[in-house]
């Protein structure tokens, strides 16, 4: 009788052994899948930039801009209090949101006057183009949605899709009024930059067609109280 439960024992253990060994080799298995995935999401996300670092090299007009719609955006987002995780995406959205102008022609995009129809039209593929850019990554899905409603606006009448109101994600309703604002404040050859009541007014006065009313109304709040957020960009 004791010799059967001494050999019972050491089957447990064994048993016990092997399992154990099996869950810590899973487990292992999982953790490294994921510091594989974080790895290379990091290096995609590095290729990426240094592909908009090179439209912004190409078409000096815009040098800057990514970043500063970034940091308008991300400010919007924080008072909007959003949770960190889609304040990160729509961090790294701004960072590469126009580089779909990779397919963009040069005289375009660096004309130094205002855009014919035809140039236009070409231009406003660029959203599309960096959304289909991004695409093959799946765990970018979320930032792609933003990337290719860029420049829809809350009345629908925005491009590509021209959907409307809260169709259009958080991402992209708060990214339009963050890349307009600094399209109107930066200079362009045929133009002055604007100031900041001016800037201001042209939000009030698009509130609710091209922008999203609550958006626009947080970023207004957001730089009639905080006007250093103006100054602290690269002009
Ligand atoms: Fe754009
Ligand atoms: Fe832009």
């Amino acid at each position: 009788m004791k010799l059967f439960w001494n050999l019972l024992s050491i089957i447990i253990f064994f048993v016990g052994l092997f399992v154990g060994y099996g869950l810590r080799k899973k487990e292992e298995k999982r953790k490294s899948k994921l510091v594989w995935s974080r790895f290379e999401r990091r290096n995609i996300m590095r290729t990426i930039n240094a592909l908009v670092a090179a439209i912004d090299f190409k078409d000096h007009l815009t040098k800057s801009h990514s970043d500063n719609v970034k940091h308008y955006a991300c400010a919007i987002a924080r008072e909007m209090k959003l949770p960190p995780a889609e304040i990160e995406r729509i961090k790294e959205a701004c960072q590469v949101h126009d580089l779909g102008k990779i397919g963009v022609h040069d005289n375009i995009l660096t004309k130094p006057g205002k855009l014919t129809p035809e140039e236009i039209k070409e231009m406003r593929l660029h959203s599309l183009a960096g959304a289909v850019i991004l695409k093959p990554f799946p765990f970018l899905e979320k930032i792609v949605e933003i990337v290719r409603q860029h420049h829809e606006r809350y009345d629908g009448q925005g491009y590509p899709d021209g959907i409307k109101g809260e169709k259009i994600c958080m991402g992209a309703r708060i990214m339009a009024v963050a890349d307009s604002f600094d399209a109107m404040t930066s200079k362009r050859p045929y133009r002055q930059p604007m100031n900041m009541a001016a800037a201001i007014e042209e939000l009030k006065n698009n509130s609710g067609t091209q922008f999203d009313p609550k958006v626009a109304e947080v970023f207004i709040r957001l730089l009639e109280r905080e006007p250093e957020l103006l100054k602290s960009v690269e002009r």
